[in-house]
Parts: structure tokens; C-alpha cells; sequence
């Protein structure tokens, strides 16, 4: 008698039920009014006296175990429940698209400026923001009295007068140049601080792309074709450009390059206020000066360079009035912009 107890023990202690039919059943065996262990009970009677304390006993203990274990095994069952649900996730639903990313109108000019320069063998080189003022300024031939320096233009890190966020990506020419032998055939992408007022027009932060080429006898031909590509491949084949006398620093002689887009289309009209000329960028042959503060013999080499404003580009072509806009990360802002063909 007590080996069938031992029996059903065991079974009831190792059950375990993987669905809730498969619990009913559990129930019904060991628990419901047909169990199969209640005619054990009936057994009472076959069993030495000396034994029956001892047979009841263990008998209590079998009905009380199968309670215990059904209600273990009801636990187990939710717990799997909750974690079939959790498993249960159909991964091939399709999920709305409402809000997946978009690149930044900033990086959509950038990336297709950098993208031209590259296919003529230009390589990307990255500099940092935080400058001090000989890289910025003095390398760049911009003499201690020149206004670009003034407090009111430069932002000067608190407590010093050496170091600065760079006012222009110029700056990573006298990095590249310091670092680097001709030839050197580079296209700096980065962002530049001002100080200057904040307004639908103008912003403290902006992003500029510099080019910089020296090598033997680089003369203002090279710059002026290399631009003409580059104004082809960024408005269209029909791109024409033209070069004004300007003046900065760092350059020698300077220009200021306009693209002519004409006036026969509407946004060319708007965007050149009626003239077709469109202002984009300024460069000239890198001066002497600089080439010798950055240990290049400007008797052998000479260069030019160029540096493009962005926000003003990205701005025409997706015809953004305020500035501000691209500062301020608005998604229903950003995701209105499609890659430039
Ligand atoms: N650094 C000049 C600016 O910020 C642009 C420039 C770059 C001009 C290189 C000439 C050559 O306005």
C-alpha cells in the first residue's frame, strides 16, 4: 500500500503541464471527485492495524501534496502565458514609416559639395572647433589689430585671449599645412561660432566647406577651373561663373566668385533679386605669408583656397527663410527635406 502512495508522490511532485488542458487533466487525476486518490482511503481496511496512523498520514500528505502542486503548476502556466505573449510578437507586421529619419538640410549641401570635390581627388580633412589664436588668426596672415579678433566678433574661451572657437574653417589650413608636405589637395567641412546677434538672417553658429590646394606651380587658372567644375556639378552644366575682386587676409590676390543661374526661372529670379547672379563663395591664392608661418617654402609652392558658406546655400535650395530653423531640430521641420539631385 505505502509503495502506491510513494508512487502517486512522485508523479504528482515531477507533473509539469504545458497548456491549460493539460492542468484540467492534472486536476481531475489528483484533485477532482473521481481521484485517483480516494479509493487509497478505501484501502484503509487491508492495512495492519499497527500501520493505519501512518498510512492515514502519508495519504494526507499525498492530497495535500497534489494541492500544492497544482497550484504551483497554475503559477507556472500564467508565467509562461506572459512570456509566450512577449515571444509571441509578430515581427514581420509592417510598422508606420511616420517616423523614420531624415538628413539635416545642413548635411544634405555639405555632403553633396564634399561629394564633388572628392571625385577630383580632394580628401575631407577635419579639424577641431576649439582654436587657439595663432592657428585661427596669426597663421592666417590677420594681424593683432585686424576686427576679426576683436571680443565683439571672436568667442573667446572665459578667462582667455589664446583660445577661441574657430570663426572659420580657414583655420584647418594652417592645421593641414603645419602637419602636412605638399601637395596637399584637402576639403574641410565644419562648423564656425560668431558672436553675432541672432536673427532670421544671421546665427552665432554656422557651417563652412574650405578648400585648400598647394602644390608646384598652382596658379590662378587651376583655382578658376576647379570653381567652374564645381558651380557645373552644384547648379547644373549651364553654370556659368564669374570672379570680383575682394579681400581677405589669407588670400592673394582675393575674389568673390557668383554663379550665374539667370533670371528666366522663378527661384533664380528670386534667389539673384533679379540680377541671376548668385553670391557663393570666396578664395584667392594662398598669400606667401601664410605659407611660410606653416613651414611651406612659398618660393616653390603656391595655392589657392576657397571657403563656402552653407546655411545660405541650404537655404535657397529649400527656400527656408529664418535661419533659426536649422538650429532648432523641429522634426516636422526636418522631415520636409529630400537629398539634392
Ligand atoms: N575664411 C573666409 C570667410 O570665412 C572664406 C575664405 C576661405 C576666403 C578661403 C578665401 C579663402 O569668410
Amino acid at each position: 500500500m505505502f509503495d502506491k502512495v510513494e508512487i502517486l508522490l512522485s508523479e504528482i511532485k515531477q507533473s509539469e503541464v504545458g497548456s491549460k488542458d493539460e492542468l484540467e487533466a492534472f486536476r481531475i487525476k489528483f484533485l477532482g471527485s473521481k481521484n485517483i486518490i480516494k479509493p487509497l482511503f478505501a484501502e484503509m481496511r487491508n492495512v495492519e492495524p499497527s500501520d493505519r496512523k501512518a498510512y492515514g498520514q502519508a495519504l494526507n500528505e499525498l492530497k495535500n501534496a497534489a494541492e500544492g502542486r497544482y497550484n504551483e503548476l497554475l503559477d507556472s502556466l500564467d508565467d509562461q502565458e506572459q512570456h509566450t505573449m512577449a515571444e509571441g510578437i509578430d515581427y514581420t507586421i509592417p510598422v508606420p514609416m511616420d517616423h523614420h529619419g531624415s538628413r539635416h538640410p545642413v548635411s544634405l549641401v555639405l555632403n553633396k559639395m564634399i561629394s564633388i570635390f572628392q571625385r577630383i581627388g580632394f580628401v575631407v580633412a577635419e579639424e577641431r572647433e576649439i582654436e587657439d589664436d595663432w592657428h585661427n588668426f596669426t597663421a592666417m596672415n590677420t594681424p593683432e589689430d585686424h576686427p576679426a579678433r576683436d571680443m565683439q566678433d571672436t568667442f573667446y574661451l572665459k578667462g582667455s585671449t589664446e583660445m577661441l572657437l574657430r570663426t572659420h574653417t580657414s583655420s584647418v589650413q594652417s592645421r593641414v599645412m603645419t602637419k602636412q608636405k605638399p601637395p596637399i589637395r584637402i576639403i574641410a567641412p565644419g562648423r564656425v561660432y560668431r558672436n553675432e546677434t541672432i536673427s532670421a538672417r544671421s546665427h552665432c553658429q554656422f557651417h563652412q566647406v574650405e578648400g585648400l590646394y598647394v602644390d608646384k606651380g598652382v596658379s590662378f587658372a587651376d583655382m578658376k577651373d576647379t570653381l567652374l567644375y564645381f558651380a557645373k556639378e552644384m547648379y547644373g552644366k549651364d553654370a556659368k561663373i564669374r570672379l570680383r575682386p575682394s579681400y581677405f587676409p589669407f588670400t592673394e590676390p582675393s575674389a568673390e566668385m557668383d554663379v550665374y543661374l539667370g533670371t528666366a526661372d522663378d527661384t533664380a529670379y528670386r534667389l539673384t533679386k533679379g540680377t541671376g547672379w548668385l553670391e557663393v563663395l570666396g578664395c584667392g591664392m594662398v598669400d606667401p605669408n601664410v605659407l611660410d608661418s606653416c613651414g611651406i617654402d612659398s618660393e616653390e609652392y603656391t595655392g589657392f583656397a576657397f571657403g563656402i558658406g552653407i546655411e545660405r546655400s541650404a537655404m535657397q535650395n529649400y527656400n527656408i527663410s529664418d535661419i533659426r530653423l536649422l538650429f532648432e531640430n523641429d522634426v516636422r521641420f526636418l522631415k520636409q527635406f529630400s537629398p539634392i539631385l
